[in-house]
């Protein structure tokens, strides 16, 4: 296990496998972000697997699948049973919007996917609409009620922007009070080029809980940095979910970050606030080099991960970094 330089060590890996989605989330991906990753460029499900295989050696026990949307990508399902196969010890989480889950949800189970976040920002349907450009708030209540059927555990990630729904925090919370469900508010964070990231729109955590504390009482749960990720949990009185903040602005949670990224073009990247990427893809294409040269540059970026809070200390306009939030990841 590789310790950097502020006693962090990385265990946790997100995968984008595509930076395609079939959503526009106004807050994600923006006007000036139209262009895709050329096709050549992805990599394939075997240099995925093989990038997963080399990180386990470094460590790596958790993997999250992310996009764009995972399931736009063909033959998602068949990469998360190669998975399975050849890498069976690993935790393999899949972060999707919920709307192409429909009728796949017993193949994740069988494949040993046990957890599954679905990003949803409002529980109304035509503001649904709004921000996303889809009519298809329904699909995604309806896969969040299919994994809950399965028995998948289910996250709910809801970005939460002032002025757009900022009013529903209190329905969210009474939805993880009558659901098994832990509902995650993320402050809306300044990523990518040109976002529409307004510091307008933020709520910082300490609102988000006054609000929600309107709706019912919050008792804290101890922090696992492993297993809760960023965020604060709190359990909701006479409710069978939890509620929990991701406050990477107010309140930041660096000192446990114990994550890399991955994009699907293969470019390494060290934090959600910074541009700095090495290059993985002409490793894995080059028949020259082989896995040691791959870990030389994962143990390289693992030792000078940044403080991400220290790199928002510089925030300029709109963002800190210039990709889209759809090419990252989350
Ligand atoms: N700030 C905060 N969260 C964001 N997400 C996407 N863009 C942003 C942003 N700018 C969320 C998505 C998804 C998760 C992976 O990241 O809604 O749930």
């Amino acid at each position: 296990m590789i310790t950097d330089s502020h006693g962090r060590y990385v265990s946790y890996i997100r995968l984008s496998v595509t930076d395609r989605c079939n959503l526009k989330c106004f807050y994600c991906r923006t006007d000036c972000a139209e262009s895709f990753i050329d096709h050549e460029h992805i990599l394939s499900y075997e240099e995925m697997l093989r990038l997963v295989k080399a990180a386990q050696t470094m460590q790596v026990r958790k993997l999250r699948l992310t996009g764009g949307e995972p399931f736009v990508r063909k033959d998602f399902l068949a990469f998360l049973g190669m998975l399975k196969e050849e890498c069976p010890e690993l935790d393999v989480r899949v972060t999707t919007n919920g709307t192409l889950l429909g009728g796949k949800i017993p193949a994740l189970k069988h494949l040993g996917v046990q957890r599954i976040n679905i990003s949803l920002d409002t529980l109304n349907r035509d503001r649904f609409t709004k921000i996303t450009g889809r009519d298809f708030h329904d699909r995604v209540m309806r896969a969040i009620e299919d994994c809950l059927h399965y028995g998948l555990t289910v996250k709910i990630n809801a970005v939460a922007m002032k002025g757009v729904n900022d009013d529903e925090i209190g329905a969210f919370t009474r939805f993880a009070r009558d659901y098994p469900v832990d509902v995650r508010f993320i402050e809306f964070m300044p990523i990518g080029g040109c976002s529409h990231w307004k510091r307008e729109y933020t709520l910082p955590a300490s609102d988000i809980l006054d609000r929600a504390r309107e709706e019912a009482d919050l008792t804290p749960i101890e922090r696992h940095a492993d297993t809760d990720g960023p965020a604060r949990l709190y359990s909701i009185d006479g409710g069978t979910g939890r509620l929990g903040v991701i406050s990477a602005l107010s309140d930041h949670f660096c000192d446990t970050c114990n994550r890399l990224r991955i994009t699907s073009d293969g470019r390494l990247r060290t934090c959600l606030f910074s541009d700095k990427e090495y290059r993985l893809r002409p490793i894995l294409r080059s028949p020259k080099l082989d896995d040691e040269a791959l870990l030389r540059v994962m143990t390289r970026a693992t030792l000078s991960k940044p403080l991400g809070y220290k790199l928002l200390e510089h925030l300029q306009g709109n963002s800190v970094c210039s990709k889209v939030m759809s090419s990252i990841g989350g």
